[in-house]
């Protein structure tokens, strides 16, 4: 059966872009593919954070997955830091990717721009990425867009590793979403939304009330025409807001513009589809919200059968690599 693996930052809330650019697809997958998803608390220390936010987004994050239809019965869900194969593993990987191949990193090069302090782990971050893909013998990695060329890399390091030392890991492809690859921040729709960017009103929190993200899409930039087409070129705005309708109603964003003349109707449509599509996921959060030591106890069992896998694959790599074992 195939193997997939994908990760998600317990950094600040969930937005739309993360779920119509990665969750919705992880919950696709997890029905035909052997998956396994991991809140990558590692990730998060690469910034500065706050020890105790950073527990409550981490033990949150692990009940909004589970809220999106993450089901810990036909998925192995889990916390990076509970299984210490990964910290371990990217040690192997930041001795095998070179320095010049981390340093063309857009990622590193964006949240290093402006900064007083970068850390040693935001430059070696996607090793540990590689890592948490490799232990898996991953065959897809389902991500949004701006996650591609950490996958391109985690490839490079996968083969390099295996001429060098053996067959050791699968290399793995990154598997990309055709519509909601890329959810833009409402307010600047040149830029991708996120939850850590200081643009509230352009982001949609998954928990956002239904007024909330009707008054965001209702004050989404578009442009002065009142045309209603496709075009990320020239109608970045509107385009964004096609994109979202689209990717919450099954359809691509050309389908999704038949029938919607001017701006007015797009932004209800979409503003409509976006509270439909996050109501049953906003209920069951809050239901699962009220049972945290049920939320441990199935974490605990997913990082035992994370366990299992890493540790046979980690092994491995360290007797290829020629690590002496007793
Ligand atoms: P992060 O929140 O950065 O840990 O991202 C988790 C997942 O959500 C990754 O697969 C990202 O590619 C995806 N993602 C984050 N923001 C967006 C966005 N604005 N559009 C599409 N996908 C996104
Ligand atoms: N770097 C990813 C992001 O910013 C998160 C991540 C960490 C990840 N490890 C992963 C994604 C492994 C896929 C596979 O979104």
């Amino acid at each position: 059966m195939t193997r997939v693996f994908s990760g998600i930052k317990p950094s600040g809330s969930v937005q739309l872009g993360n779920y119509l650019g990665a969750l919705q697809n992880w919950v696709l997958m997890q029905e035909e593919t052997d998956a396994v998803y991991c809140v990558v608390d590692l990730h998060a220390l690469t910034v500065l954070h706050d020890p105790e936010e950073l527990k409550s987004s981490t033990l949150s994050l692990t009940q909004m997955l589970m809220a999106v239809g993450l089901d810990p019965e036909r998925c192995i869900l889990f916390v990076q830091s509970h299984v210490k194969e990964h910290a371990e593993c990217a040690w192997l990987m930041e001795c095998t990717a070179a320095f010049g191949e981390l340093r063309r990193m857009t990622q590193f090069k964006d949240k290093s721009t402006g900064n007083d302090f970068v850390s040693a782990g935001l430059f070696t971050y996607p090793a540990l990425q590689a890592a948490d893909i490799l232990l898996y013998d991953t065959n897809q990695v389902p991500v949004g867009e701006d996650q591609r060329q950490h996958i391109e890399l985690t490839r490079d390091i996968a083969i390099r590793f295996n001429s060098r030392f053996g067959e050791t890991f699968t290399v793995p492809e990154a598997v990309i979403p055709s519509s909601g690859a890329r959810v833009m921040d409402l307010q600047h729709p040149e830029k991708k939304m996120s939850k850590s960017e200081d643009s509230p009103q352009g982001t949609i929190l998954l928990l956002d009330p239904p007024d909330v993200i009707e008054k965001k899409v209702k004050r989404a930039v578009t442009d002065s025409d009142d045309e209603v087409f496709f075009d990320i070129e020239n109608k970045p705005g509107v385009s964004n807001l096609l994109s979202i309708l689209g990717a919450a109603t099954g359809k691509t964003p050309q389908e999704a513009s038949k029938g919607i003349e001017r701006y007015g109707d797009l932004k209800s449509a979409t503003s409509e589809a976006v509270i439909e599509l996050l109501k049953p996921v906003q209920e069951k959060y809050f239901d699962l919200a009220d049972d945290p030591a049920e939320t441990n106890r199935l974490i605990a069992k997913g990082a035992e059968k994370a366990r299992e896998v890493a540790s046979a694959t980690l092994s491995r790599a360290q007797e290829n690599i020629g690590l002496f074992k007793h």
